[in-house]
């Protein structure tokens, strides 16, 4: 297993490029199921739950080639198998995502409940209700949904009790090629949303409403291939920026889009931060120690929950006491404890988080939980004097594309070990 070993303390300054999200291309490769023709991704992230996800449609027995040019190329017209067993899909919860598209195209579809990061329950019983409203029929096998619509989907009325981001792509999917309207209600707003319904419209698809909370799918008897761009990752962004400014340094993230960012740049405003953006790039720096501030997580357009670990970093060396609200999930404060053992100072009582700002972070041997709490532990170890040690890093190679080399040309000194059991480490790869 692999670790990254962070020497920090430096500040980083520099200039580098976004890469395409991760939360946009998934859902956008699974519409690849619905397309009855060739389809060209341009700007598809080199990341694990990408793969994950290539691996799944190609054993439908879709072909897919992916170029140096972070190209794809997918012909989902030969996938002859609506199924994704569970040894494909334990590792990603977004496996779901082909649930929508099988079913549109098939009339069936098995899927095994989806894993994915430890952050609570995740359950997927909202796609599930929307794809009954739309007339199929959904039980329980094995520990695979089945679900079965063998004269296909019909459009209907769906109300979200709750808003859920790949729920709302999914049954968006379903959608496309249903007989009749659908009408989502209480839809996520998320702007990985507006890059599938922007994707689809350009295949052929008939939606509106994307970005509002009630999006409109009028069905259509086909849609067909074309090229798809992918969005760029505002998580990844905003995680660089926070590492310039958690170093008390001058980061500018290009191929970017500071509309992505609202509610986050605000926030670094509000606790201090310099921000300066173009259309495509975004500037933060930081001369003096930032300021507490308090931040809750929402659906879009609130404060992203996929930032809040990394906003939490920076917290635990401001000035001053800040409350940190989780609202999306239940179980999202594993970094805490990690944090703590580099010094910070941080009182958990339920969804609720105060961070009383330290000086410093002092360097220890941490291990990554999820996704996003490991940026907050790479973040914290670019922060601390000393030398971090952070396990598990598979969690991070599942969002951040080469983030090693990428910290690497800020000026940070971090390089990723090779760890084997009997006999320490191996193979160092160094990027400062
Ligand atoms: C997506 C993102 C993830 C982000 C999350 C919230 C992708 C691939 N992942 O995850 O990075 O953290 O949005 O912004 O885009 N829920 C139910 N039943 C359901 C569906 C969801 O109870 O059927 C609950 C979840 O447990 C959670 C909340 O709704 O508490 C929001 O989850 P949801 O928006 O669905 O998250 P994902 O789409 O899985």
């Amino acid at each position: 297993m692999d670790q990254i070993v962070i020497q920090g303390g430096r500040a980083l300054h520099g200039c580098i490029e976004s890469s395409g999200a991760k939360n946009a291309a998934l859902p956008l490769l699974a519409a690849s199921i619905l397309a009855d023709g060739p389809v060209v991704y341009h700007r598809i992230p080199h990341l694990m739950d990408i793969t994950t996800m290539m691996t799944l449609l190609s054993w439908q027995g879709s072909d897919i080639t992916y170029d140096d040019q972070h190209r794809l190329h997918i012909d989902s017209r030969p996938a002859s198998k609506p199924q994704a067993p569970y040894e494909l899909v334990k590792t990603m919860r977004a496996s779901s995502l082909v649930l929508g598209p099988l079913v549109a195209r098939f009339g069936r579809a098995r899927v095994s409940l989806p894993g994915g990061c430890a952050i609570g329950a995740r359950p997927i019983d909202l796609h599930l209700m929307g794809l009954e409203r739309m007339g199929a029929v959904v039980r329980m096998e094995h520990g695979d949904v089945v679900v079965e619509a063998p004269q296909g989907l019909l459009g209907a009325q769906i109300d979200f009790p709750q808003v859920t981001v790949t729920g709302t792509e999914n049954l968006m999917m379903a959608a496309v090629l249903a007989k009749g309207t659908t009408i989502l209600e209480n839809a996520a707003r998320e702007p990985e949303v507006v890059n599938l319904a922007d994707a689809l419209r350009q295949l052929g698809a008939d939606i509106e409403g994307d970005g509002s909370s009630r999006v409109v799918v009028r069905g259509v008897e086909r849609i067909s291939g074309g090229d798809i761009h992918v969005i760029a990752d505002r998580i990844e962004t905003a995680t660089y920026l926070a590492a310039g400014l958690i170093t008390g340094g001058d980061v500018t993230v290009t191929d970017t889009d500071p509309t992505l960012l609202e509610t986050f740049l605000e926030k670094i405003v509000e606790a201090g931060g310099n921000v300066e953006c173009d259309e495509h790039r975004i500037r933060c720096y930081t001369s003096n120690r930032l300021r507490a501030c308090d931040i809750q997580t929402a659906p879009h357009p609130g404060f992203p929950t996929d930032l809040q670990a990394q906003f939490m970093a920076l917290m635990c060396i401001a000035e001053g006491n800040s409350v940190i609200a989780e609202t999306i999930f239940e179980n999202r404060f594993m970094h805490v404890q990690e944090l703590c053992r580099m010094g910070a100072d941080i009182h958990l009582d339920g969804h609720l988080a105060t961070v009383h700002g330290v000086k410093k972070l002092s360097a220890a041997q941490v291990m990554a939980t999820d996704l996003r709490a490991s940026a907050s532990l790479v973040l914290a170890g670019l922060a601390a004097t000393g030398e971090t040690t952070i396990s598990r890093v598979y969690h991070i190679d599942r969002g951040y594309e080469r983030i090693e080399e990428k910290l690497g040309k800020l000026g940070a000194c971090i390089e990723r070990r090779h760890e084997n059991s009997d006999s320490g480490i191996r193979g160092v790869m160094l990027y400062a």
